[in-house]
């Protein structure tokens, strides 16, 4: 079954661990936070000390998106931080194949996110170095976006690369009731959702919504 990741970047950070409590009750599974430095994409967000303060009130799995330049500065800090995968942008990497080998040290799981207008080929000297492939489907920087449809293809095209290699396929932005079901179908099997989690008011039935496997008609 898909794994539903709730984006904490459209909580409302004013009540942080309750909108954690909310989605981890209701039934997610992983808790996606969007770091964002205001030079790899223009908005900034959290660090490393959010993540350590939400540590303690949730047993999520804390998959930690970096969109930031040079992410190697910050790995060991978001790992002692409680973070449980750490993915970072192969555009903000001169040297991708030494800062998954760096995350991989610290003992967490390593993801690598693309760029929709990143191709594929540059996963192909590190499949054997990762836990999870980001697909960004929207530009990263923002919630809300619209999902952009060429992302489709590409999530079936790296279906079929990844066969059956243990490594998560992950799918970020503009997921909604409309464009889930789509996504699943292409092959992935962690859905990042903020606006269409965080943004109802029902966060258990949004989450249940994204969960089923039912196609919408
Ligand atoms: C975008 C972030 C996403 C974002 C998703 O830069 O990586 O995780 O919060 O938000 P929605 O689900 O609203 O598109
Ligand atoms: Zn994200």
């Amino acid at each position: 079954m898909v794994k539903i990741a709730p984006s904490l970047l459209s909580a409302d950070f004013s009540r942080l661990a309750e909108e954690v409590k909310k989605v981890e009750e209701g039934g997610a599974h992983w808790l996606h936070f969007d770091v964002m430095d205001g030079h790899f994409v223009p908005n900034i967000t959290i660090g490393p000390q959010v993540v350590s303060s939400l540590r303690s009130q949730s047993s999520l799995f804390f998959d930690v998106h970096l969109m930031i330049e040079k992410p190697e500065r910050y790995l060991e800090a978001f790992m002692r931080a409680g973070a449980d995968l750490i993915t970072v942008s192969a555009e903000a990497c001169t040297h991708l194949h030494r800062v998954l080998q760096m995350i991989r040290d610290l003992g967490v799981k390593v993801g690598v996110a693309l760029n929709p207008a990143t191709p594929l080929s540059v996963l192909e000297y590190v499949l054997t170095d990762i836990d999870l492939v980001l697909i960004m489907s929207v530009n990263p920087g923002f919630g809300g976006q619209k999902f952009i449809p060429s992302a489709l293809a590409k999530i079936r095209r790296l279906k079929e690369l990844l066969g059956d290699l243990p490594i998560h396929l992950q799918v970020d932005g503009g997921i909604t009731a409309e464009t889930a079901p789509q996504v699943k179908e292409a092959g992935a099997t962690v859905l990042v959702a903020g606006t269409a989690i965080f943004g109802e008011t029902d966060v258990v039935a949004a989450i249940k919504m994204l969960k089923t496997e039912k196609k919408l008609v």
